[in-house]
Order: structure tokens, then sequence, then C-alpha cells
């Protein structure tokens, strides 16, 4: 249980009762008013979108909207970026230290170890059309991993969950190129276990039986900070998706599907395809001003793709490093005036200088410029999303497991009930 306060927060009911709610207070951020007194006085809370909400108690990402300051563990994303690896930021969420170096090089082979997947999945991919969208495919192979591992499906035992994360964390990479290959007609390339997480992954997106495939570093280190600006978002939507699945004690495997299906979502993980798309239907930077009186226009359903967040009301730090990334890939592979690039920092000036995106403080955010290293790295918009996948299941396991390692109840919130009152059916 976290620290009380001192403090009590008094609810008082007109013509009804005075209830005394206690407060808790957290390491950082906003202390929480514990609000369950309030059903045994007839009362819910209502907060669709749970903006003020905290579902839970957790010490694994924290973040500060305000300040932009993204914390995995304590760890700045900042520091974390230029320091760190996709892997050891896996250690890190899941186990909540730094690894020694003896513990990390064990994490890393145990993940290479699990590279593969079950030979007969790779009939599932024949089931689907060539033009499916990677995320159906993700989602369902994904969820049907569970019937290929009934040995690491006992959700209370510490070690089937160690197990499941080590498959979900090696395969997620795999299982995504594979969605690519299916979808251009190319053969499967199994996972080659002498490269590293993100060298692994170009590998076999790009590699093919008939050439040798060099994978260039500069690429792995890009990709690899991709996975990791990725790797956790606190209770985001596709977070809160797995554990909400989770607390009904489904396996793994469903509890990831269950987040890869929520991130789809265009307000959500869908949105770095969707940037794409955005920059591509502007086309050009003499459009901007239209395509951001559009985003202005309350009647008007379009937004700006990759700005703003219910969290963050400052610059996303995520996107700071994404930019910077951009650049770097940009260098490397010689694209010096990318169109699209040259949309983006264009619309971003003018949006961070609009009035409406000041004083609704929306800023850039992690997908708005991930898009652009994608899409030179040579992964097709539709695969976007999916990046964001791979990324984000160490985040989605180490809040399932962080769920089981302590008491927890079904989550079954309840309604403001504006429907019908009891009526009688016609005789
Ligand atoms: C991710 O939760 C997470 O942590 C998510 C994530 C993670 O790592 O898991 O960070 C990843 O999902 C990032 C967000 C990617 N989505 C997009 O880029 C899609 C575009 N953004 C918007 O759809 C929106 O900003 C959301 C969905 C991200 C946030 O929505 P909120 O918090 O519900 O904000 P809101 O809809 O209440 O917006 C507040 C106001 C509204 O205007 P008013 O009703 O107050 O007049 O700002 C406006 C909105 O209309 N607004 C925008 C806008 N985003 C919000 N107007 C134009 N363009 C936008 N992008």
């Amino acid at each position: 249980m976290p620290a009380k306060s001192d403090k009590k927060a008094v609810l008082t009911i007109e013509d009804g009762p005075t209830i005394e709610l206690p407060i808790y207070e957290g390491t950082l951020g906003q202390d929480v008013i514990d609000v369950g007194q309030l059903t045994s006085n007839n009362f819910f809370t209502f907060d669709p979108g749970f903006v003020s909400t905290a579902a839970c108690e957790s010490s694994i990402t924290f973040i500060d909207g305000d300040k932009g300051v993204l914390l995995h563990r304590g760890y700045p994303i900042e520091q974390l970026a230029e320091h760190s690896t996709y892997l050891e930021t896996c250690y890190l969420l899941i186990y909540g230290e730094l690894p020694s170096k003896a513990q990390k090089e064990k994490f890393e082979s145990t993940v290479y170890r699990h590279t593969m997947v079950h030979e007969q999945l790779r009939t599932f991919f024949q089931g689907f059309r060539r033009d499916a969208h990677p995320m159906a495919i993700l989602c369902g192979v994904v969820g049907a991993l569970s019937a290929f591992y009934h040995d690491s499906l006992e959700v209370s035992d510490e070690e089937h969950r160690e197990i499941a994360a080590f498959r979900l964390i090696a395969k997620m990479p795999t299982l995504a190129a594979m969605s690519y290959k299916f979808s251009i007609g190319q053969p499967f390339m199994y996972p080659r276990n002498d490269l590293n997480y993100a060298e692994n992954f170009l590998y076999m997106m790009f590699g093919n039986p008939c050439e040798k495939y060099e994978v260039n570093p500069v690429i792995a280190k890009a990709m690899d900070r991709i996975f990791m600006l990725h790797a956790d978002h606190e209770q985001n939507a596709s977070t809160s998706a797995v554990r909400l699945t989770g607390s009904s004690g489904a396996n793994p495997f469903a509890c990831i599907a269950a987040g890869i299906a929520a991130l789809w979502g265009p307000s959500h993980g869908g949105a770095n395809e969707a940037v794409l798309g955005m920059l591509e239907e502007i086309g050009d930077e003499s459009h901007i001003d239209s395509f951001v009186a559009r985003a202005k226009d309350k009647n008007d359903p379009f937004r700006l793709m990759g700005f703003g967040h219910r969290v963050y009301k400052n610059f996303d730090p995520r996107a700071k490093v994404m930019k910077e990334t951009a650049d770097e890939v940009l260098a490397e592979l010689g694209i010096t005036n990318d169109p699209l690039l040259n949309i983006a920092k264009r619309l971003e000036t003018i949006a961070l200088e609009d009035p409406y995106f000041v004083e609704k403080k929306l800023y850039p955010n992690v997908d708005f410029y991930s898009g652009i290293i994608l899409k030179a790295i040579g992964i097709p918009t539709s695969m976007f999303t999916v990046m964001f996948a791979v990324g984000r299941t160490v985040g989605w396991i180490a809040h399932w497991n962080e769920m089981h390692s302590a008491s927890f109840k079904i989550g079954r919130p309840r309604q403001l009930y504006t429907g019908h009152t009891a009526r009688d059916y016609p005789e």
C-alpha cells in the first residue's frame, strides 16, 4: 500500500453524508484520493477517459507532463537513450534496476535463445491475404502464441511469467519481420543469434536467402533507440488494456494481443502511420497553413497527427530524441533534403507559434518524427505501428508482471446509467 497522507479529503454531500476520504502520497507526482467509500454511500466517481483517475499504483515509469519529464525506474529517458540499449532498458523495466555486466549478458543471451517461433506458426500467415494490415496479422498471431506455450500460462507462477516475458520480447521482432516478408511475398528469414536485437530485426526484415546482408550500424543504433523510446509510458490506453485483460487472469499472450489491438488506433500508436499520411497529404510547405486551419476548426474532425498528448503539456521528451535520431539517420543515408522532414520541421515551427496550439499546450509527441526515420530506413508505413508494438511489448509485460506481483482485483468499472427505467413487455 502507498504512504497515507496526514491530510484527508472531506466530501460533503448537500442533504447527505460528509465522507472522509484518505489521501495517499506517491514519491513523485500527484497525490491520490481513495474514493472506495463512495460506493457504500451510493455514489460512483464519473471520469470518462480516466482523465483524473489513477487506476493503479506503479513504480515502473513516471511522467511529468508539465515539465516534459519521462523516467524509467527513475532514470531519465534522455540519459537511457544516450547510454543504454533497448534490452538493458527491458531489464530495467522488468526487474527495477540496471543489470550488472553478468546479468546483462545472461538476459541478452536468454532473449536471443527465444527468437525463433514454432515452425507451425509459419503456416498461420498463409491464412491471411497478402494485403492484410501487419497489425491485423500481429494481433492474430500473438494471441495464437498461447496455443503453443502451455508450459508458461500459469500467471500466478513467477517462473511462468518470466519465461513468457522472454518469449514475447524475443519473438515480437521475428513475428513483425514475418508479417512484412509475407506482405511482399519474400521468404521468412530465421533469426540470427550472432546479431544484437536491432541488427537481427533489420536482418530479418531486409535480408534474403540469396545474398549476404550487411547491417548498417548507424541504422541499427537508430532502430534500437526507436524500440527504447517506445518501451513504456505509464498507464496509456494499450497498457491499461493489458492490465484490465490481465486482471481476469488471462494468459500473457492474450493480454499482449489486447495491448496490440488497443495500440492500433490512430489516436494512440496508429498515429505514427497517420503522421506520414498527413505529411504526404500536405505534400508541400505552401499547404501547411490550410491544414493547421483545419486542425483548429471545431467543425473539422481533422487533427494534426503527432501533436498533443493526454499527459504532456510540454515537449514529449521522446520527440526531442527522435528528432535528433531523424537527423542522424538521414545524414547517414545521404538524404540531405527530405521533403517530408522539411514539411514536418516547418509544421512544428508554425504549430508551436500558433496561439491555438500554444493555449492548448499541443506539442509534438513521440509519433511525430518516428515515421520519418522508419520511412528513411525503408520500413513501409503500414509497419510503423508494428514497430511501436515491438518496442512497447516490454512495457506491457512489465506492468502485467507488476500487477501479478501484488494483490489485485479484477478490473470492473461501473457507469452512470441514463437509459430506460424498468418497463413491461407489451401484451
Ligand atoms: C501516443 O497515453 C500515452 O502515453 C500515449 C503514448 C504512449 O507512449 O503510449 O504517448 C503514445 O498515443 C501519443 C499520441 C499519438 N496521437 C496523436 O498524435 C493523434 C493526435 N493527437 C490527438 O488525437 C490528441 O492530442 C490525443 C488523443 C493524443 C490526446 O487527446 P486528449 O488528451 O483527449 O486531448 P483532447 O482531445 O482533450 O484535446 C484537448 C484539446 C481539444 O480541444 P477542445 O475540445 O479543448 O477545444 O486540444 C485539441 C482538442 O480538440 N487537440 C487538437 C489535437 N490534439 C488535441 N487539435 C488539433 N490537433 C491535435 N493533434
